[in-house]
């Protein structure tokens, strides 16, 4: 980063240290399964090469026991400036030993921890957004993780919820937990686990947490455009934002919000020659992430083609051609009947995208709620169920 652009950052929003990395621009891309690995992480870095990347979550479970998929989705590209794992867990013993594993290997330089989940075969077992209820539970498995990441000079941060819903709130314990044990940030996504991602994120508990702790606290939720970014900033006083969905086919939302936090006009928005560019470069880039599995690489690509394409002027039956392609030539000769200098739709430039449900109801486990701390029959149940694939 150049002095000029540092200097500006700094004007409107300072840098962000954890422990000895610097975030100039306090920008994360927020964890997504099966969305950020490394070549849509790699796509995101280009535009605003100064936040913080986060890959998706991997089980602990999943990855002391050496599975296949979570050690793929541990891997990070060689341009990447900062390696940020995001571990997923109940276990305090296995979330350490999944620390260690990473720490020992050199696996990352940074570990976020989710405790934001709220799919129902996780919530159900005491896992994900479930888990700051429990007091004691949350600060052991900080604990166990900030433990083993400090003597190695890897800063932790954790990543939760408001809470289960509107009358059981968590989020400035589980703040308070996570700052006394050691964590050098947190990110609050401004939603309960009963609203799923449904409504709107309370952007006013993420001021309340702000308020309450010393360490920076990164909000999440519902930032679609630059301007949403600055919004939630002015409006809240976090020291940086997550961006979630509203990346989803739009890599260059991080060129947006570091031009707007810099205080710089926005860049020009993609044509669709451009877009259809960035589909190429997303394709071999997950080509190689495949290790050469083109079929994998295209099937993985076609989530992504659909939020690229979304309010473009293609029409369905073209839609449906790219989503049978099998190989990138495929995929590029489709690509190559559009009409390269179409402008970029912008009515949905700032518009809600990706998953808008709420809960049909959020799954605990029986009598979860009677008490914020752990019985010894819970943390039977609940350690022992700690599931190998938890994904989104
Ligand atoms: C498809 C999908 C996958 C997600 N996977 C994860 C994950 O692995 N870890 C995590 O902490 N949050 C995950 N999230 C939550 C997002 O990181 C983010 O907190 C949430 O989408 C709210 O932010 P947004 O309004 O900017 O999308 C996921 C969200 C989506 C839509």
């Amino acid at each position: 980063m150049n002095k000029s652009t540092s200097e500006r950052t700094a004007s409107l929003l300072p840098a962000v240290r954890l422990g000895n990395i610097d975030v100039p621009t306090p920008v994360v891309l927020s964890p997504m399964a099966g969305v950020t690995n490394w070549p849509f992480r790699v796509l995101c870095e280009e535009q605003g090469p100064d936040g913080l990347y986060v890959a998706e979550m991997v089980t602990s479970r999943a990855l002391v026991a050496g599975n296949p998929k979570a050690l793929q989705l541990c891997e990070f590209a060689p341009t990447e400036r900062v390696r940020s794992l995001q571990l997923y867990g109940v276990s305090p013993s296995i979330m350490e030993q999944a620390t260690r594993m990473v720490v020992d290997g050199h696996m990352a330089d940074h570990i976020d921890l989710n405790f934001g989940c709220p799919v129902p075969k996780i919530t159900r077992r005491g896992g994900g957004s479930a888990l700051p209820w429990k007091l004691d539970l949350l600060k052991d498995v900080l604990q166990a993780v900030v433990r083993v990441c400090e003597p190695a000079g890897i800063p932790v941060t954790a990543k939760f919820r408001v809470g289960i819903d509107d009358e059981h709130t968590t989020y400035l314990d589980a703040g308070k937990i996570a700052q006394d044990v050691g964590c050098a940030a947190v990110t609050l996504h401004a939603r309960t686990t009963a609203q799923y991602y449904g409504g709107h994120s309370h952007w006013e508990h993420i001021a309340r947490l702000a308020q309450a702790l010393d360490i920076p606290v990164f909000g999440n939720g519902d930032i679609f455009s630059a301007q949403d970014a600055i919004d939630m900033v002015t409006q809240t006083g976090c020291a940086g934002v997550a961006i979630g969905r509203g990346c989803q086919g739009r890599p260059w939302i991080f060129a947006d919000i570091k031009a707007a936090f810099a205080g710089e006009p926005l860049p020009p928005s993609p044509t669709l020659g451009q877009v259809a560019a960035t589909i190429v470069r997303h394709g071999q880039l997950l080509v190689e992430f495949y290790h050469g599995n083109e079929q994998m690489a295209v099937r993985d690509l076609r989530k992504h083609v659909g939020w690229y394409l979304k309010g473009f002027p293609v029409g369905g039956s073209t839609r449906q051609a790219l989503m049978s392609c099998e190989s990138l030539v495929d995929v590029e000769r489709v690509l190559s009947q559009f009409d390269p200098d179409i402008a970029y739709p912008e009515q949905i430039q700032d518009k809600p995208r990706g998953r808008t449900s709420f809960a049909r109801k959020v799954h605990l486990p029986q009598g979860w709620l009677d008490s914020q701390h752990l019985t010894q029959e819970e943390r039977e149940q609940v350690i022992g169920a700690d599931p190998l694939d938890a994904s989104y």
